[in-house]
């Protein structure tokens, strides 16, 4: 969007979450919030989003490498977040400013859109929301239906300020850069956080007969913000609630859908089928016609189309073709890639390792580093030792091979096409195209002794 820029505010400690973790950080459905505020503002603004970070601001930046940052040292307050971004932001050449506060995980691109329509044309303008209780929220004041000022709720005197109307300030704000360049500088901390508040260049700006616009966006939850443990969980149950019953609009089929959770980041398509409780997280993608069954994670995977996951199975950055099928109590771990009609049984365990079609690996099993071929049979406690305690090593097994049960495999090794390896097996060296590999001592069956 040419000449106006998103910041958002993401500096601060979040001290009423008592963690070690910075607030915007803390996960809804398992994103940060602060991913899902940047998702809402990601078609509106594409490249032009900025972000404030302070404390934490590490763990901050490196979950967001692509994103240009402004570090706000102390963080002295929310107008001195805006003090801190406002160089880099002019010399970026922006002429105005959507600022949006990191801890509002449920906000959204429509209403992001609707309020810059309605502050189009204002030096500054802000949302509001109105609450049964106003809790810690600023509070808007008005005079004759006319903004006057964002007080907020520490410094709130009902003899003063007049009483609580139950509009509060929900932590948005539109603004031109050339008009609050002149007020922050006189922004004070004589209040009783003893913090810069953004919510003064309301009442400044009104001092100096600046445009102000309170957009008053009546009682839309989506727009409150995070700052302890129970309004987190509220939150996320908020969205929870509103992607499932999207979902079931679209044609999802879901059982125990009171239970099923499903990322602000994730798409699960009309005629996909999920059972509660499961988690679909991050970017997965879950295709019409696949299933998810109950007690379930899937976090940044692709199921496609037919393809089963059964109960208990945890997919982490996976991919499984259509028609395979996984589980129950399958793990598969990054980079575990599942060609059409494979098969990944109980206990078995995928890192890095690529089946291929109708492949099957279906009890207590560890393939790390390997590729298997088409057609495959994995047997039953075949273990790819791939790590030697200080590297990795690879196993090819090529098509339509088989591995006896309890094999290990020792890699760098490989297996051909159509070799058959016995069970038992513990193997070293390459097992040529259609040979038989085994390496398990004889038997031997001697005469029992009579027992005395
Ligand atoms: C703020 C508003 C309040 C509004 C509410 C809406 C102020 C002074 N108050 O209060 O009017 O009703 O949001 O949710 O702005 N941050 C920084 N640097 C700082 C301090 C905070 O970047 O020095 C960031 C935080 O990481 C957070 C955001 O600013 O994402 C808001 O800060 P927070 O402390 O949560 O403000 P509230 O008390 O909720
Ligand atoms: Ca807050």
């Amino acid at each position: 969007m040419s000449g106006c820029a998103a910041l958002v505010l993401a500096a601060g400690k979040g001290t009423r979450m008592h963690s070690d973790k910075p607030k915007v950080l803390q996960t809804v459905l398992g994103s940060p919030m602060i991913a899902c505020v940047l998702e809402a503002l990601r078609p509106i603004f594409e490249g032009d989003i900025w972000i404030v970070v302070g404390h934490g601001a590490e763990r901050v930046r490196a979950a967001f490498p692509e994103m240009p940052c402004v570090l706000q040292e102390q963080q002295l307050g929310t107008g001195h977040a805006l003090q801190c971004a406002l160089p880099a932001l002019k010399r970026a050449g922006y002429t105005h400013l959507l600022v949006v506060n990191g801890d509002t995980p449920l906000l959204s691109e429509s209403v992001v859109r609707d309020f810059m329509a309605q502050a189009d044309g204002a030096d500054i303008a802000f949302a509001s929301i109105e609450l049964d209780c106003p809790g810690s929220y600023g509070r808007v004041v008005r005079e004759q239906g006319q903004v006057r000022a964002i007080v907020e709720a520490k410094d709130y005197d009902p003899a003063r300020h007049g009483s609580v109307s139950g509009e509060v300030n929900a932590g948005i704000y539109y603004c031109s850069l050339c008009a609050v360049e002149g007020l922050l500088p006189r922004l004070r901390n004589t209040n009783n956080s003893g913090e810069y508040y953004i919510t003064d260049l309301i009442a400044l700006a009104l001092e100096e007969n600046s445009t102000v616009r309170g957009v008053c966006c009546g009682r839309d939850a989506n727009l409150m913000g995070v700052n302890t443990s129970a309004e987190l969980a509220h939150m996320e149950e908020l969205l929870r609630t509103r992607i499932v019953d999207e979902l079931l609009a679209s044609g999802v089929i879901i059982h125990a859908a009171q239970s099923v959770r499903v990322g602000p980041l994730a798409r699960v398509e009309p005629g996909a089928e999920l059972s509660g409780p499961c988690e679909i997280y991050g970017r997965s993608l879950i295709r019409r016609g696949a299933s998810v069954a109950s007690h379930c994670v899937v976090n940044n995977s692709h199921v496609e189309s037919g393809a089963e996951i059964r109960s208990f199975s945890y997919l982490d950055e996976a991919l499984v073709g259509a028609g395979a099928l996984v589980g129950p109590y399958a793990r598969l771990r990054p980079g575990a890639i599942l060609e059409e009609e494979a098969h990944v049984g109980n206990f078995v365990e995928l890192k890095k390792a690529h089946l291929g079609k109708g492949a099957k690996a279906n009890h207590l099993t560890y393939l790390g580093d390997a590729d298997i071929g088409e057609g495959t049979n994995i047997g039953a406690g075949t273990i790819t030792c791939n790590y030697d305690g200080r590297h990795k090593y690879k196993t090819s097994i090529g098509k339509h091979a088989f591995i006896g049960s309890n094999t290990a495999l020792v890699a760098p090794v490989s297996v051909g096409d159509g070799a058959f390896v016995g069970a038992g097996s513990v193997i070293t060296k390459d097992v040529p195209d259609g040979s038989l590999g085994i390496s398990r001592s004889r038997q031997k069956n001697l005469p029992r002794k009579k027992p005395e």
